[in-house]
Order: structure tokens, then C-alpha cells, then sequence
């Protein structure tokens, strides 16, 4: 019966904590099809940082318990309600943000759904939303950046900054990129890194000296602490530094001087309240230019492993890994 509930395997967790005690597989109950939705089978959902935040219980929002984890994912229409337009049976679809996409069946509102071409590799597809968008937002809404002007990034290695990398080249503008560990230069100027450099003693120095001296007007922070002071020292007067991750778990240390001299303006972003604010044009304007920039291989996010949801613990430790070669997915 169309209008029967429909009981989907699943990640589920019931209380907050150590991720891998946490969350176990199991199922739950999608909710009854109305007639504005769909339900849609899920292909593949990424493990983020954030992902883990939320099960450890220490991110933004925060789902009531028991819930399914999972902020994005991709999969494919399998029904309809009978009042949908714009979304068909068999379409491969974008899930929205934040709908638990730990599990095989969903039903969603249809017009939240985003339908994307075939070309686009479902893996890729699967990350499109939370990373690669969160790299165009930073480079598009706190400078107006001209052509071949330098960014700063640390974390170059992750999923945000191999897609700022990406963007940044396919639209002009250069970036030097701070990174944790060695060999990591080849891979990264191979996707278009203009200059790569390790953290540590003399940071600025070494970033200035990449960039032949010019200080970039925008600071891309995802570490924290001394790595965070590292691109706040470099960046030109009244330059932008924005804050979206914390990896390295230490605050910011701002010195007065960059502040009083410099007048560097500190902002952060986090890409859930984006969402929340664009209107229903701007979303889409995002989606158009990530899906034609992964339909034609220019934004690639490289992949370590894909588990199924029985394997959710295995999955979790992988992903708490460090030096990993990509991104962990599952795939109900
Ligand atoms: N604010 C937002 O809207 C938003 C959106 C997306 C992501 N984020 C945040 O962005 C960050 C990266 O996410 P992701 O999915 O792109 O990550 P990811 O692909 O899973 O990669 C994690 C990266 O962080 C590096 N790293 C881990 N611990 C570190 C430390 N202590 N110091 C320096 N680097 C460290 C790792 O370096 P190795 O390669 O050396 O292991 C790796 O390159 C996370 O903090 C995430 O929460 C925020």
C-alpha cells in the first residue's frame, strides 16, 4: 500500500557520547508519504567532522533522541506522492540538509529535493553539500576577490580545502595552503594548490615568502589556535579571517596588533545557517555551479572507503583517522 509506513535499516543513536558506543545499526520507521513527498533510497552519505559532533552531542543543533545521524546524502526517487511535480521515480536526487542520512529510506518533502544529471559520480554527489558548498559561500561572501589575488587556507588537506583549492583555480584566484604534515605538496598543486606549506615554526614567514610577499585579503581557518594566528599575522590590512572548523580544538589568540594596526576583521561560517537564510534562487544558483563543476570533474573530492550501515562502527573508527587519503562513506 502507497500509504503504508515504511521501515528502513539505519544508523540510530539514543544519547550523546563516544561516537562508536553510541551509534549502532539498526531501524526505524519512515514517516507515511504525503502527498507533496517522496521517498527516496539512499546511495551514499559521507561520514563529516560534523557528523561526529553531533553524535558526541557538541555541535550548533542538535536532534531530539533517538535519531538517525547523517547531514547529506544522495540516492535515488523510489515513490512519490501524488501531488509532486518537478521530481520523478528513478530521478537521483540531493537530500536536504540535516534529514539523517545514516539509512537506506527517507521520505522528504520533494521540493527540498535537488535532482542532479547522471554524470555526476554518486560519490561526489554525495558530498556536494555540506563541503564543496561551504568552500564557494567562503570565497564568495566576505571579499570580492579579483582575478589572481591570494587566499590563505589552513587544513588544506580536508574536504573544504581541497574544494577551495579547486574552486579558487577554476575561477581565478590563487591560494597558499597550509597543511599538517609532509608529502602532501604533489597531490595538492596537481589539483590546482598554487603553494603548499607546513604548519610550524615561522608559519608566516613561510606563507609570505610562498606568495612573493603580497598578503591575501581573505584567511580560510579550520584548525584554531596557532595555525589560526599563523594566517592572521599574513593577511593585508583590513583583510577578512574566517573561522568554520576547529580541528586542532584550541581557541583563537588574536594579538592587539592585528586588530589595532591592521584592522583585521574576524567572522566565521557555518554552512547549516546559510542554508537557513538563502532564499530558494540561491540555493539553487549553488547547487547549479557545484553540480557543473562535479559533472565535469573540476571539483573531485578523493575517496578512502565506502561501508555499508551494518559496518557503522568499523566506519565511524576509520573516519576518526588521521592522514587519511579521503573521505569514509556509507552506502546503504
Ligand atoms: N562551518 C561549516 O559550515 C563547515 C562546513 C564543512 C566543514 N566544516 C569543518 O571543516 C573542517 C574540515 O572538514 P572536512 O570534512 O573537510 O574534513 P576531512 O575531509 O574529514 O579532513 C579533516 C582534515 O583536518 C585535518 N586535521 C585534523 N586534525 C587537525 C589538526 N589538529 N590540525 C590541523 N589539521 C588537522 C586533517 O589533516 P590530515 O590529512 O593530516 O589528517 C584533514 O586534512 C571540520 O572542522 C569541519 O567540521 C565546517
Amino acid at each position: 500500500m502507497k500509504n503504508d509506513p515504511v521501515s528502513s535499516p539505519s544508523v540510530v543513536f539514543s544519547e550523546f557520547g563516544i561516537p562508536t558506543q553510541v551509534a549502532s545499526f539498526g531501524a526505524v520507521d519512515c514517516r507515511v508519504i504525503g502527498a507533496e513527498d517522496a521517498l527516496v533510497e539512499i546511495e551514499a552519505a559521507p561520514i563529516n567532522p560534523a557528523d561526529l559532533n553531533v553524535l558526541e552531542g557538541r555541535y550548533g543543533i542538535l536532534p531530539a533522541l533517538p535519531a538517525v545521524p547523517g547531514a547529506e546524502g544522495v540516492g535515488r526517487v523510489r515513490q512519490v506522492g501524488e501531488g509532486v511535480r518537478g521530481v520523478s521515480v528513478g530521478d537521483r536526487v540531493l537530500l536536504p540538509h540535516g534529514v539523517g542520512t545514516w539509512r537506506r529510506l527517507v521520505v522528504v518533502a520533494a521540493e527540498e529535493l535537488v535532482t542532479l544529471p547522471e554524470a555526476v559520480p554518486v560519490l561526489q554527489a554525495a558530498m556536494l553539500r555540506v563541503n564543496p558548498a561551504t568552500a564557494l559561500c567562503m570565497l564568495r561572501e566576505f571579499v570580492s576577490l579579483s582575478p589572481g589575488e591570494w587566499i590563505v587556507q589552513n587544513a588544506a588537506n580536508s574536504g573544504v580545502g581541497r574544494s577551495v583549492i579547486q574552486i579558487a583555480r577554476a575561477c581565478g584566484w590563487r591560494t597558499v595552503n597550509v597543511v599538517r604534515r609532509k608529502g602532501l605538496e604533489a597531490e595538492l598543486t596537481q589539483i590546482g594548490a598554487d603553494a603548499v606549506v607546513e604548519e610550524g615554526e615561522g608559519l608566516s614567514a613561510r606563507i609570505l615568502e610562498a606568495t612573493g610577499g603580497v598578503a591575501p585579503r581573505l584567511g580560510l581557518n579550520a584548525v584554531g589556535g596557532e595555525s589560526a594566528l599563523g594566517l592572521a599575522k599574513v593577511l593585508a590590512e583590513e583583510g577578512t579571517h574566517v573561522t568554520y572548523g576547529a580541528m586542532g580544538l584550541q581557541p583563537l589568540r588574536i594579538p592587539n596588533g592585528v586588530l589595532i594596526f591592521k584592522n583585521i576583521e574576524f567572522r566565521g561560517f557555518w554552512v547549516s545557517r546559510w542554508y537557513k537564510k538563502a532564499s530558494r534562487d540561491e540555493v539553487a544558483e549553488l547547487f547549479s555551479r557545484l553540480v557543473a563543476w562535479a559533472e565535469a570533474g573540476v571539483l573531485h573530492t578523493p575517496v578512502e572507503a565506502t561501508y555499508p550501515l551494518e559496518s557503522i562502527t568499523t566506519a565511524l573508527l576509520h573516519a576518526q583517522r588521521g592522514q587519511r587519503s579521503g573521505k569514509i562513506l556509507l552506502c546503504p
